[in-house]
This record gives C-alpha cells, sequence and structure tokens, in this order.
C-alpha cells in the first residue's frame, strides 16, 4: 500500500515542483520568461517598418545581442555593434498564471493590454521621439529569424523572434550620461536639454499622457537627439495637451534637482531652454 502511494504521488509532487519552478519567479533571465502563448489580434497590429528601414532591421537583427538591462516590462538586450536595443516582454509577469480566473484574470488581461497599447502608440504616433524601429506585438511566421541572448550570467539563449512579442528601438545613452558627456560645452548642453523639453511638449500636445514620471532611466540621447526610451506606461489621453507646460515643468524640475547637486553650471541653463519654451511663466517653474 505504502508503495503504491508513493508511486502515485512521486511524479505528482515532480510535477507540481516542476510546474511552481517554471510559474514561480527563478531569478535571471529564461526563454520561459518572454514566451507568450496570446492569439494575435488586431488591436495589436502595427503597420510594417518602411520599406528603406527593412534592410536596416534586417542586419540588426541578425546580430547577437547582450543583457542591458530590466525594468519591470521587459528585459532589455543590445546589439553587439552597441546601436540598437531588443526588448522583451515580461510575459511571466504580464499574463494571467493558468490558475487565475475571474476579477484577477481579468485585472492582469486590462493592464497587458494597456501596456501593449503603449507600445502601439509609441510606435504610429510618436516613432522617432521613441526611437523605435520596430514592434511586434504579435506572433508571427514572416520575420523568420532567430537572435542569440547572453544573459547577465553569460548564458546563452537562443530566441525565435515570430514567436516572441517585442521591441526593437535604437540604444540611446541615459539622459545624465549624456549631459555628463556635454559638461563644459554650453551651448551643447543648452540645445540638448531644449531638445529634450521639446520633447516633452510635443507628446503632451499629440494628446499622450504618460504615467510613468521617472526620468532618469526614461529618457536617452541616440546620435545627439533626445529619446524617450520607457514607453510603457504612456496613454492616449485628450487632456494632455492642456497639461503640457506642467508636463515640461516636472520633468525639467527633476532635471533640475539633478543638476543643482551634480553640474552646477547646467542650472542657469535648465532656466533658460525653459523661459525660451515657456516664456515668460517659464521663471517660476
Ligand atoms: N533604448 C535604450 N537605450 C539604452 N538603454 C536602454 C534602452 N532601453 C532600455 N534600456 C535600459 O534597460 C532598462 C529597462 O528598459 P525599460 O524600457 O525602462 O523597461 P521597463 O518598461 O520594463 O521599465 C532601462 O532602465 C535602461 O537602463
Ligand atoms: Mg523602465
Amino acid at each position: 500500500m505504502k508503495k503504491l502511494l508513493i508511486v502515485i504521488f512521486f511524479p505528482l509532487i515532480l510535477l507540481v515542483a516542476g510546474l511552481g519552478f517554471c510559474f514561480r519567479s527563478s531569478p535571471g533571465f529564461n526563454v520561459y520568461k518572454i514566451s507568450s502563448n496570446l492569439k494575435p489580434a488586431k488591436i495589436w497590429e502595427v503597420r510594417s517598418p518602411p520599406i528603406e528601414e527593412k534592410q536596416n532591421i534586417d542586419q540588426i537583427l541578425s546580430q547577437p545581442f547582450m543583457y542591458l538591462g530590466a525594468g519591470a516590462q521587459s528585459y532589455a538586450f543590445v546589439s553587439a555593434d552597441g546601436g540598437s536595443v531588443l526588448k522583451f516582454f515580461r510575459m511571466n509577469n504580464l499574463l494571467p498564471k493558468p490558475w487565475q480566473g475571474g476579477e484577477k484574470k481579468q485585472r492582469k488581461m486590462a493592464k497587458l493590454k494597456k501596456t501593449f497599447e503603449a507600445y502601439r502608440i509609441a510606435y504610429e504616433e510618436f516613432k522617432e521621439e521613441s526611437g523605435l524601429l520596430l514592434v511586434h506585438l504579435n506572433r508571427s511566421s514572416d520575420l523568420q529569424k532567430k537572435v542569440t541572448l547572453t544573459d547577465r550570467k553569460g548564458e546563452t539563449h537562443l530566441v525565435d523572434l515570430d514567436n516572441t512579442v517585442f521591441v526593437l528601438q535604437k540604444r540611446a545613452d541615459l539622459i545624465y550620461d549624456h549631459l555628463e558627456k556635454l559638461q563644459g560645452e554650453s551651448a551643447a548642453l543648452k540645445k540638448a536639454l531644449t531638445s529634450l523639453f521639446r520633447l516633452i511638449l510635443t507628446r503632451a500636445e499629440k494628446g499622450i499622457a504618460d504615467e510613468d514620471h521617472g526620468v532618469r532611466n526614461n529618457f536617452g540621447f541616440s546620435d545627439g537627439n533626445p529619446i524617450q526610451i520607457d514607453i510603457g506606461r504612456i496613454a492616449h489621453d485628450k487632456h494632455a495637451g492642456k497639461h503640457s507646460r506642467e508636463e515640461l515643468k516636472r520633468v525639467a524640475f527633476k532635471i533640475k534637482a539633478w543638476a543643482e547637486e551634480k553640474m552646477p553650471n547646467a542650472v542657469p541653463l535648465i532656466d533658460d531652454a525653459i523661459i525660451d519654451l515657456l516664456g515668460p511663466e517659464g521663471r517660476f517653474f
């Protein structure tokens, strides 16, 4: 009898432990964490990249990629030539677990839709400013590309891009690294600040709000142009235009606080750039 119980329960325990290992978050990256079982949906379709960009994209995706960083929504890998970033959604966090149902499942699906929608909006309406080259929210069969990813432990993973949801973006120098590189070059510094501030105004004027109020890891510069790196929490908002000036002041305030500590010579340049863009009202931000 005891033997029989062992024969029945041992495989069951192994199965539960195995499932637990897969679905709970074991530390580090693995392909399971970015795998999606979602059916392709019309709402996540984006237009194909322009023909003149296709060859460049193909060349980028033919390179190996190395681990760069991770946020709450994605894992980021940088291309071997350092020019581009492949971002895979953390589907194990975004998708409801198989045992979740009812309200919990609906809440998770709503959040996932909102996240995907953010990337779709960025690609369709904010492409230059987000440095996006490709947005792949529906699994497909026409990319025919497998990329090798090296994770932070040095382990390699082969990922079939058709089977994965991901975005491809220009790699940027993070905002404060870029500003520090321009230390001592007042004209270039002010130009960089003004272009970044203009990007914030443009986003809001396009009717796009951003729930993510971070600055340090969310903005960067690619080939001297500002881009919004993290677009995972943008959304349409018909009131966004009305609040564009407040949005700008909020971001500028954070950059000024950083500059006061790290780069005091940039403080008057920030003030000047804001006055240029907002007029006299900019004096009191
Ligand atoms: N295009 C990029 N250029 C440079 N670094 C990037 C880029 N995209 C992502 N990263 C790095 O990877 C991290 C995670 O990417 P992010 O888009 O912020 O993901 P999440 O939406 O999960 O926060 C960023 O904080 C940043 O350090
Ligand atoms: Mg982030």
